[in-house]
């Protein structure tokens, strides 16, 4: 643990909040297949801090639902998690490493620590209950002894909050609309008050008016309640306009992670800049939009180098032949030859 990279520095150090909310330490996910283990996430770090807004983004099929639901231990065969640590610490007592719990120890953590919400809420829901008696479950999970009445009275206080009418407590799932059952699942995300709460695109299966309204009461419930978010999308001007700081995947890494002002001012990974120029951006002026020529990498047949050098048009010969490290670099970290650390660039002069 000692040699992988802190990708939260100075900013928090001597803060009362120093210690991180999570820290991931060279995560690693394989789907056990036929053809034997496909790795979809390697070497993942990342720091999560307490009240902030991390968004994840990345083509499809680059590995964040893997990191996600290896993160909250929701992954299912064949994914296992093949390395690394995930330290959470409680609000109160000892951090505990999330990989290495059993199943009986997680589950005080659901829902009360940590809790998530899902692309398909229809797939989320029980389709045979009411959002009321589902409301009731998660609540008295963690609080046995909590009335009938003060579950209902809880559940109505959880709707409103995003914005559904209290009286949808006796409705069934399908008797709602695709966006309220998407604001229902966030409102059972909510309903112990986790410390975070990881959304695996949440808002993508509702229409873009939805999709709006529900991302401004996820933003505005953040700042009301102060718990952290990891919010995944491949929409980047999305992800920029909501986070605090935002990672780039590619091929199952971590390629670049910084500041949302740095990813859309000066992103260092030429794929960041492809993405970045692949997506209109909801508040700046228009710019031609531009796409990422290629397709993503196999992760069967990963190059040894950098999985994006195919792609890339700044690629050069070392890019082939080395596999870039995630370095500081500018305002963020990167994993590109581009910006190698001042220490590697004095040293390859030396040819090391
Ligand atoms: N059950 C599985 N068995 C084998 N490989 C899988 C399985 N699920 C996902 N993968 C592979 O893992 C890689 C990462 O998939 P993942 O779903 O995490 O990507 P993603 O970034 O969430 O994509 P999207 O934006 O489409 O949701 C992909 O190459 C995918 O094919
Ligand atoms: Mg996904």
């Amino acid at each position: 643990m000692s040699n992988t990279l802190d990708l939260s520095p100075a900013a928090y150090a001597g803060s009362p909040d120093a210690v991180p909310l999570l820290q991931v330490n060279g995560l690693a996910v394989d789907y056990l297949t036929t053809e034997g283990p496909v790795r979809a996430c390697a070497d993942v770090d990342l720091t999560v801090r307490r009240g902030e807004i991390i968004g994840i983004a990345g083509e499809s099929a680059s590995g964040k639902s893997t990191l996600l639901t290896a993160l909250t231990r929701l992954q299912r065969p064949p994914a296992v998690t093949a390395a690394g640590s995930i330290i959470y610490q409680p609000p109160e007592g000892a951090p505990v490493d999330l990989a290495a719990l059993t199943e009986r120890q997680l589950s005080p953590l659901r829902w009360q620590d940590i809790s998530i919400v899902m692309q398909s809420a229809m797939a989320c829901l029980n389709p045979v209950t009411t959002i009321g008696a589902q409301f009731r479950d998660v609540l008295r999970r963690h609080n046995p002894g909590m009335s009938k009445a003060a579950t209902t009275e809880r559940a109505a206080q959880l709707l409103r909050l995003v914005g559904i009418p209290a009286d949808r407590i006796r409705s069934y799932p399908h008797q709602m609309s695709g966006g309220m059952r998407q604001r229902t699942l966030i409102a059972l995300a909510l309903a112990c008050e986790p410390e975070l709460v990881v959304m695996d695109e949440p808002t993508t299966a509702v229409d873009v008016v939805t999709q709006r309204h529900i991302l401004d009461q996820i933003i505005r419930l953040q700042e009301q309640l102060g718990f952290a978010v990891v919010f995944v999308t491949h929409d980047l001007s999305l992800l920029i306009e909501i986070s605090d700081r935002i990672a780039i995947m590619y091929g199952g890494r971590i390629v670049e992670l910084g500041s949302a002002q740095q990813i859309f001012e000066s992103p260092l990974h030429p794929y960041t800049r492809g993405l970045r120029n692949a997506y209109p951006p909801l508040t700046a002026p228009l710019r031609r939009l531009t796409g990422i020529p290629g397709t993503p990498p196999d992760l069967r047949a990963l190059p040894a180098g950098c999985a994006f050098a195919p792609r890339c048009a700044h690629r050069m010969d070392v890019c082939d032949l080395e596999r870039p490290k995630l370095l500081p670099a500018g305002d963020g970290v990167a994993a590109c030859h581009l910006h190698p650390a001042p220490a590697a660039m004095s040293s390859t002069g030396e040819g090391s």
